[in-house]
């Protein structure tokens, strides 16, 4: 059984969760940035993991998850709100209706350092839709420690799970 870790990552913080993940796969798992990913068909078992922009699975990863087709799939995604948020659930349950003809068999979530250069950029626009609330400041400080060693041992322990359910033949 082939299977196969892709990720999409600007600053680090997907592919940091998909090493992670790629540490609890078979021996003999790929591991790919989605720009040099191979064709998907032919893998059992693909763990797709993108960052979050404006709500959706970023666009690289958005364009390689429609390309998969009747596989067993792991979705995983880094964002700058809480993971537990409604933000957060919404955009994974957006990632798991793109994977129509697929089995999904779990996802992950977890917060990611939001690039400062996007937070600058977002400061100086004049009609910012993200305020600088007290609850926003938290969020982003806390963001900028993840992913952490709690998220990569939470998201190895996910994909550890969805391994065992596939051998169980579920
Ligand atoms: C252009 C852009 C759009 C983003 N949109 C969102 C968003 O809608 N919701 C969110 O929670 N985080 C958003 N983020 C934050 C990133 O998803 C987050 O920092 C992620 O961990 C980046 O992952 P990477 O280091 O793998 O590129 C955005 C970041 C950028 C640069």
């Amino acid at each position: 059984m082939k299977n196969l870790v892709v990720y999409s990552s600007r600053t680090g913080n997907t592919r940091k969760i998909a090493e992670a993940v790629h540490s609890v796969m078979p021996a003999g798992t790929e591991l790919a940035a989605v720009e040099t990913a191979p064709d998907p068909a032919g893998y059992a078992f693909i763990a797709l993991g993108f960052w979050v922009d404006k709500g959706e699975p970023d666009a690289a990863m958005s364009a390689y998850m429609a390309r998969v087709k009747g596989a067993s799939v792991g979705l995983f995604g880094t964002l700058g709100a809480w993971p537990d948020s409604e933000h957060a659930r919404e955009t994974m349950r957006r990632a798991v209706g793109m994977m129509e003809g697929n089995k999904v068999l779990g996802t992950f979530i977890c917060q990611g350092r939001v690039d400062p250069k996007l937070l600058a950029a977002m400061a100086k626009m004049r009609e910012n839709p993200h305020a600088m609330t007290e609850e926003r400041k938290a969020r982003l400080l806390e963001a900028e420690k993840h992913p952490d060693e709690a998220d990569c041992a939470a998201a190895r322990q996910v994909f550890t799970d969805m391994l065992g359910r596939m051998g169980a033949g579920q």
